[in-house]
């Protein structure tokens, strides 16, 4: 049986194995996907040994740039987004290093929810990791504008100037910022410790802005409900992602591209 698996640490919460296995159910590929806890100071070690006979992983938190270190090649996505989630073993036995999440999140927006980023005035909320793995392929849909902002407004700016070559990315402070976007996305860890980042509620224009908050939750997050309050046209959650991710991840792996619809309603 060919194996898969999720690596990460917490691991138990994962709802990867459950979305690998119904695209393996819905698509009839042999395979199996487990869930694999690595020790917080050896997941090199754990990585390799799953490699030595498994055929690909998925890297999550807090792994994905130690991942990125250790592969031998890497995707241009990955490239951009100096971290890796999910890694294919070759033929040669040499790693390669792909980075979906931000396909899966432009996939999800555009294709699911239906909202063209093309010609969008867009502000991505972060300036860590999970920013840093979405804006190449938000560039590449073409955005108006992509202004990152962030608490500290310097790790914004260092973000924004890796990007520079590749679209109409800005760096700016929460406070900055006052003019109604039309999309927000939320990429930081606020929701996590329940906290909402301090942007001004004067950014979403009621009936017309839309917010995506990447975190998900059995309840709406934190961010999503206070976009609601201030009258957001659309309220997104991060799971359309994570299963929009674990499809690319799985045509990369099998080459077939399974359908998200009905997985994502299975996890709802
Ligand atoms: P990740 O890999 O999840 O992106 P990270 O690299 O630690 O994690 O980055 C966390 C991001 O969330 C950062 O942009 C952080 O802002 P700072 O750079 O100013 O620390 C942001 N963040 C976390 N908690 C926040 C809060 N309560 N309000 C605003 N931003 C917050």
């Amino acid at each position: 049986m060919d194996r898969y698996a999720v690596i990460g640490n917490p691991i138990g919460h994962s709802k990867s194995p459950q979305i690998h296995r119904l695209f393996a159910e819905q698509t009839g590929e042999q395979m199996s996907y487990e869930a694999l806890l690595a020790p917080i100071d050896d997941f090199a070690g754990t990585l390799r040994s799953f490699l030595s006979d498994g055929l690909g992983i998925n890297v999550t938190v807090p792994f994905k740039e130690q991942a990125w270190a250790l592969v031998d090649q890497h995707t241009s996505a990955a490239q951009r987004a100096g971290a890796v989630n999910t890694i294919q073993r070759q033929a040669d036995g040499s790693l390669l290093g792909d980075n979906t999440d931000g396909k899966g999140l432009v996939r999800d927006i555009q294709h699911n929810a239906g909202l063209s980023l093309a010609g969008l005035k867009i502000l991505l909320v972060g300036a860590g990791g999970a920013a840093r793995g979405v804006i190449q392929p938000i560039l590449a849909a073409g955005p108006a504008q992509l202004c990152i902002v962030n608490r500290t407004v310097s790790k914004a700016e260092a973000l924004g100037a890796l990007f520079i070559d590749l679209g109409p990315v800005s760096a700016a402070g929460f406070q900055w910022i006052e003019e109604p976007v039309d999309l927000i996305i939320n990429a930081t860890s606020a929701s996590l410790a329940g906290n909402l980042p301090e942007i001004s509620p004067k950014l979403i224009r009621p009936g017309h802005t839309w917010c995506y908050d990447m975190m998900y939750a059995n309840e709406p997050t934190p961010f999503n409900r206070w976009a609601a309050e201030q009258g957001a046209e659309r309220c997104l959650d991060g799971l359309g992602m994570l299963v929009e991710q674990a499809a690319e991840a799985f045509l990369l792996w099998r080459g077939v591209r399974p359908e998200t619809a009905p997985v994502l309603a299975a996890l709802r």
